[in-house]
This record gives structure tokens, C-alpha cells and sequence, in this order.
């Protein structure tokens, strides 16, 4: 791998003017739905038709017509096309597809997919835009990183983190470790850190430059200075 100029990790705010529910707010995700029942291996092997249904039900929000980019992936799709995909990884926990219809090519999905499902038996990955039934086939899971399992494609981020000039955290509460400890591999390696988001995440001590407001307006604004 290339390894990039400028690193982007992106969380569940960077969507949620497209229509995407993010974990934490009121009204989020996670208050509606238990994390050990539908977010874990132990709550799949308890029940996996209903984590399949949870899901199918995401799959079927993320294809609504009405869920479409927003200007912040289409800014962040412009930054890779002018600075070249080899300059600008995006490393996403999101599991929607929103940076790649947007036009982004250089994208880690570090949480998994939610248009993939995996073979559990042979690890074979597949696209997959319709409901599973466990009943007809009880090897496929959803391509999704649960809480307890490992992210994929750590080497990657971390090479890359290690030698980036720039790592810009977009839309993310600084929740979720190992992505809420990347901005400090970052700093380490003396890469400028900022961070654009709706409002100061926990991490927010650890950015050297912040930028607060809805991400469709701030990063489009930010991207301007990078190009
Ligand atoms: P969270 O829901 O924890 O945080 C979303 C962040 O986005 C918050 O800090 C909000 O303030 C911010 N935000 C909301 N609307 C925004 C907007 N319009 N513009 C900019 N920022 C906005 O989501 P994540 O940090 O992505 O993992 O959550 C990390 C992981 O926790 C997820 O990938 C998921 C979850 O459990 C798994 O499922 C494994």
C-alpha cells in the first residue's frame, strides 16, 4: 500500500444528514436496540433470526432513494479525485455505502459492510441487497465487526497512521476504541490532527485543530483548504 498523505476516519455523523440514524444520540440506534443482542457473536448465537432481521431492517433504510450522499462525502470523494486515491485513505466505521456512491475509491471499512454478508464456515465474502433468512442458509452472517471482535484491516490503518501528515476524524464520539485511539498514534507520528464533528467528542483534547457544526457545511469549507 501507498501510504497516504492525508488520513480520514468518518463515523455515524458524517451520514446523518442523509437520512442514517447515528448510535448515540437520543433517538439513536442504540436506544432503541440492546448492543448485546444484536451487536455481539454471543447475541447471534442466541438469536440469529432476529439479529438477521435487525439487519435486513438496515439494509432495506440504506437503499431508501431518499438515503443518498451528502455534500461532505461528495467533498471528501473531490478531495482523493484532485490529490490522487493514493494520497487520501478514508478508514470508515460506518457500514453504509454512502463514501463509495459518492465517487470515493480508497475506503476501509474497518466495521464491515452491511450490503456484505460472510460464509462463517469458509469466510467467503459475498454482496448481498436483500434479506437474509437464516432458515435457508444458517452459515451466512452479516459482514459486520461486532463489539468483542477484531476491525478488519488494522496493519493497513496503523502503516498508514504512522506516517500520515494529516488525520482529520469526521462525524465520530470518540467512543469505540481501536478508532478512538487513532488520533493519538496520529500525534505520535507528528501528523496535524483535526477533528470536524457536530460537537467535541471525547477525544477532543487530543485534536490540534476542531471545527464544530453539521458536516455538510464544515467539511466541504475544510476541504477547500486541503486542495
Ligand atoms: P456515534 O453515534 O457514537 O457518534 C456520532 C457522532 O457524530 C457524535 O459525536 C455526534 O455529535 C456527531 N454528529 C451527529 N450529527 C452530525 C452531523 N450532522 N455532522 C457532524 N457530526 C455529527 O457514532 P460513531 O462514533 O460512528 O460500531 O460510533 C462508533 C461505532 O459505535 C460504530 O461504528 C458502531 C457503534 O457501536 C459497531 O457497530 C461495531
Amino acid at each position: 500500500m501507498t501510504i497516504p498523505k492525508i488520513v480520514i476516519l468518518t463515523g455515524a455523523g458524517i451520514s446523518a444528514e442523509s437520512g442514517l440514524s447515528t448510535f448515540r444520540a437520543q433517538n439513536g440506534l442504540w436506544e432503541g436496540y440492546n448492543v448485546d443482542d444484536v451487536a455481539t457473536y454471543a447475541g447471534y448465537k442466541r438469536d440469529p433470526i432476529a439479529v438477521h432481521q435487525f439487519y435486513n431492517m438496515l439494509r432495506h433504510k440504506l437503499q431508501d432513494p431518499k438515503v443518498c450522499p451528502n455534500a461532505a462525502h461528495y467533498a471528501l470523494a473531490e478531495l482523493e479525485q484532485k490529490l490522487g486515491s493514493d494520497n487520501v485513505l478514508i478508514v470508515t466505521q460506518n457500514v453504509d455505502n454512502l463514501h463509495e456512491q459518492a465517487g470515493s475509491k480508497n475506503i476501509i471499512h474497518m466495521h464491515g459492510e452491511l450490503l456484505k454478508v460472510r460464509n462463517e464456515q469458509n469466510g467467503q465474502i459475498t454482496e448481498c441487497f436483500s434479506d437474509v433468512d437464516y432458515n435457508q442458509n444458517k452459515l451466512i452472517r452479516p459482514h459486520i465487526v461486532w463489539f468483542g471482535e477484531i476491525p478488519l484491516q488494522m496493519d493497513e490503518i496503523y502503516d498508514a497512521l504512522t506516517q500520515t501528515e494529516y488525520f482529520i476524524s469526521i462525524g465520530t464520539s470518540g467512543n469505540v476504541y481501536p478508532a478512538a485511539g487513532f488520533v493519538q498514534v496520529a500525534n505520535q507520528s507528528g501528523a496535524k490532527t483535526v477533528e470536524l464533528n457536530l460537537e467535541p467528542s471525547l477525544g477532543e483534547n487530543l485534536f490540534q485543530t476542531k471545527i464544530y457544526g453539521p458536516a455538510s457545511k464544515i467539511v466541504p469549507k475544510f476541504v477547500q483548504t486541503l486542495i
